[in-house]
């Protein structure tokens, strides 16, 4: 009885693997998947760096100053931000706090949410998870993708969240542009058809950043959301320095005591 107990378990568990696996790989793959990003916007990265602590003061100060208005972030608490990014207390109270704030509340935004509802059509997300959600590639590439679009309320449109209920808050900085469009073929139910299709990006008219600081302005605060989505990781990888440099420490340690262990029997 007992001996048969083993191989059965293991051909259950086989069998059930073998099962799954087919079921498991298309839902890996519906993850991955979407409908395909044009090229331009595809070859956007965020390449951020949550180790920057000067790049995250500078997200910080983007995010309160630009998304705090309508968003909220109600899983940081300003205490903990200004710790984690080495902002000191008296600087954090008076230039980014919002005067009613205190250090240990979590950072919220003003906007009412019935307000939001009349004002946009719906509530705006919490930013706190939005790049572990989104990913920071996406969100970089959606603040990147807003474009001119007249037939909108707000007047804007975005090629990644098709009309989006945010308006094109950061317009002021990176200037207007216009979304160009190339004609397809493409087959429909067996029919020849002509499609339009996004193609790049055309400035109308310059903001009050450049290109490249707009970059840098839209990199920062997607660092921002990188680190608020796992505060820890900064902390983190700061502590993992000590713990390799006491690993490397305790391993010289080690070998000099081996030699004196063995010096005498060799
Ligand atoms: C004027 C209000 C307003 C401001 C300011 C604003 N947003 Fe939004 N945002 C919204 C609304 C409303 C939505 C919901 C959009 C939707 O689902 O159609 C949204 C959605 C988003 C999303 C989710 C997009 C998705 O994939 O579903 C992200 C990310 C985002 N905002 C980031 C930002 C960042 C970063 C800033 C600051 C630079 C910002 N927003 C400033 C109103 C705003």
């Amino acid at each position: 009885m007992r001996k048969s107990f083993l191989p059965a378990t293991a051909k259950a568990m086989a069998m059930t693997l073998a099962l799954a696996l087919p079921l498991l790989v298309p839902v890996a793959a519906l993850a991955e998947g979407g409908p395909a990003l044009p090229k331009v916007v595809e070859e956007w990265h965020a390449g951020n760096d949550v180790a920057s602590i000067d790049s995250l003061q500078r997200g910080a100060r983007n995010v309160i100053n630009y998304c705090l208005p309508c968003h909220s972030m109600k899983y940081v608490r300003w205490s903990r931000m200004g710790e984690d990014l080495h902002i000191p207390m008296n600087l954090l109270v008076a230039d980014l706090m919002p005067p009613d704030a205190k250090p240990g509340d979590y950072i919220e935004s003003s906007l009412r949410a019935e307000d939001a509802v009349v004002w946009f059509g719906k509530q705006p997300p919490d930013l706190s998870l939005i790049a572990r959600s989104r990913g920071t590639d996406k969100v970089y590439r959606f603040l990147k993708s807003f474009y001119d679009d007249p037939s909108r309320p707000a007047g804007s449109n975005n090629i990644i969240l098709p009309a989006p209920a945010m308006p094109a808050v950061l317009s002021e900085l990176e200037g207007v542009k216009a979304a160009v469009y190339k004609s397809e073929e493409s087959v429909v139910d067996g029919k020849p058809v002509t499609v339009k299709v996004f193609d790049h990006f055309e400035k109308i008219s310059g903001g009050q950043l450049s290109d490249e600081q707009f970059d840098a302005f839209v990199r920062d605060t997607v660092n921002f959301l990188d680190y608020a989505g796992e505060p820890a990781q900064v902390s983190r990888r700061s502590t993992g320095v000590w713990v390799v440099l006491f690993l490397l420490v305790l391993t010289w340690f080690a070998w000099m005591l081996k030699k004196e262990y063995w010096k005498d029997v060799h």
